[in-house]
This record gives C-alpha cells, structure tokens and sequence, in this order.
C-alpha cells in the first residue's frame, strides 16, 4: 500500500471512529476522539480515554496530561505532529470513570487498525488500560521503561501523564522512560535484538497468545 493510500486510510477510519455508535459512550460525548498525528511516526502513543478537554475539542491529550505528553517530547526532539497518539478508547467516559470492559472491546478493532496503518517501530502504552491490551496481568510500577518485542515492533509500558501529575514522585520515572525512547527506536531500525546502552534498556521477547500488531490483519478484516 502506498503512502497516499494508507493516508486515505487512516483518514477514513477516523471519520468511522467519529461516527461511531457500537457503544452507549456515544450518547454522552461531545466529540469522538480518533488520535491524531502522523502517518510516518516512528512511536504511537497510546493513552486511555479522553477527558473533558479531549471530548470538547475531539482531540487527543489537548488538557494538563496533554501538556505534560509535549514536555516530555520535547526531551528527545519530538514535537506532537511527528507521532501519533491516540487512546485505547476514543469516546469520553461519563465523569471520567474508567473505561468498561465492554468499551474497551468496542474500540479495539479501531486500535489495531490504527496500529496496522502508521506501522510505529515503537507502541508507548500510557497508564494501566492501554499496557493491558499488550502485557495483561504485569504490574507497571515493574515493568515501565522496558522494551517488549512483538514481532518486529517493540511495545514500552509507561506510566500515564496524568498519573505523574497526580503522583510527582513518578515524573523522574517516567522523564528517564522518554529518554530511552530514542534508542528503543534505532534498535527496531537497525534489527537489533538487544538495545545499546545501560542494562536498563531492556528488550524482551514477548511469546504472546493475542496476535502481534502486525498480525491483527489476520484477524480484523476491517482494512
Ligand atoms: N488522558 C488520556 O488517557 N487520553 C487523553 O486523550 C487525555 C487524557
């Protein structure tokens, strides 16, 4: 598929997404919020939902935790337009609870098709909800930071923005986490299986029963 085609893609999926009715969380919204950003991103970040500032402006991480996402760009020269972010589900959550099972399951076709479109060498979960949908059942306070090959692409859990304003203990934790980020890209890039730099920069394999993104096109006839 070439880049105009996969451009049209993504352009029509998110204006599926901001259509879409397969969950009751369209009744209360505002605004769908598909993500944004670009089509060559070497890193997709993903959040959890959005909040009253995303559901007013139908766009991703736009209030506080969205603030603190661009500082922590900044680091490491990135800028918003040179990734894309988007939130495991795209539609506000009533009071900003957290979002439901079936909720999740309702956008998740949305996510790989997402994720199968900008091809990222380098998925970035944001908090518990989006780390589950790669990792299920490991504690983020252990595993942050870290690089977890899924097929090619290389998925790094870290904790939300939102949770290091609440929590500013965690903001060095998740500072240090960026820093690596760059690395963890030249590792995908370059195929290697270990990345360089300190043991903390670690790579593991992960030997997933759920199908790597690459993969999801297997399943999902959506694209
Ligand atoms: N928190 C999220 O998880 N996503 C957003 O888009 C904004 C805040």
């Amino acid at each position: 598929m070439d880049a105009q085609e996969r451009q049209a893609r993504l352009a029509a999926l998110e204006a599926e997404i901001r259509q879409c009715t397969r969950c009751p969380l369209h009744r209360s919204r505002a605004n769908a919020v598909p993500g944004e950003g670009s089509l060559d991103a070497p890193i997709i970040f993903i959040g959890e939902a959005p909040g009253a500032n995303e559901d007013r402006l139908g766009r991703p991480f736009v209030g506080p935790a969205g603030e603190l996402l661009e500082t922590l760009l900044e680091r490491i020269g990135l800028t918003r337009e040179d990734v894309y972010i988007t939130n495991v589900v795209k539609c506000r959550p009533p009071g900003n609870r957290d979002p439901l099972p079936e909720e999740i399951e309702a956008c998740k076709s949305f996510l790989a098709r997402q994720v199968r479109l900008v091809a990222p060498d380098v998925i970035v979960t944001l908090g518990r909800f989006a780390m589950e949908r790669w990792l299920p059942n490991r504690r983020i306070t252990r595993v942050h930071g870290r690089g977890f090959r899924f097929g090619r692409c290389l998925v790094v859990p870290m904790f939300h923005p939102a949770a290091a304003l609440r929590r500013p203990e965690w903001l060095p934790l998740l500072e240090a986490d960026f820093d690596r980020l760059p690395a963890f890209v030249d590792a995908v890039r370059l195929g290697r299986r270990q990345a360089p730099g300190p043991p903390s920069l670690h790579v593991e394999t992960v030997e997933e029963e759920k199908p790597p993104p690459a993969q999801l096109n297997l399943f999902d006839q959506g694209e």
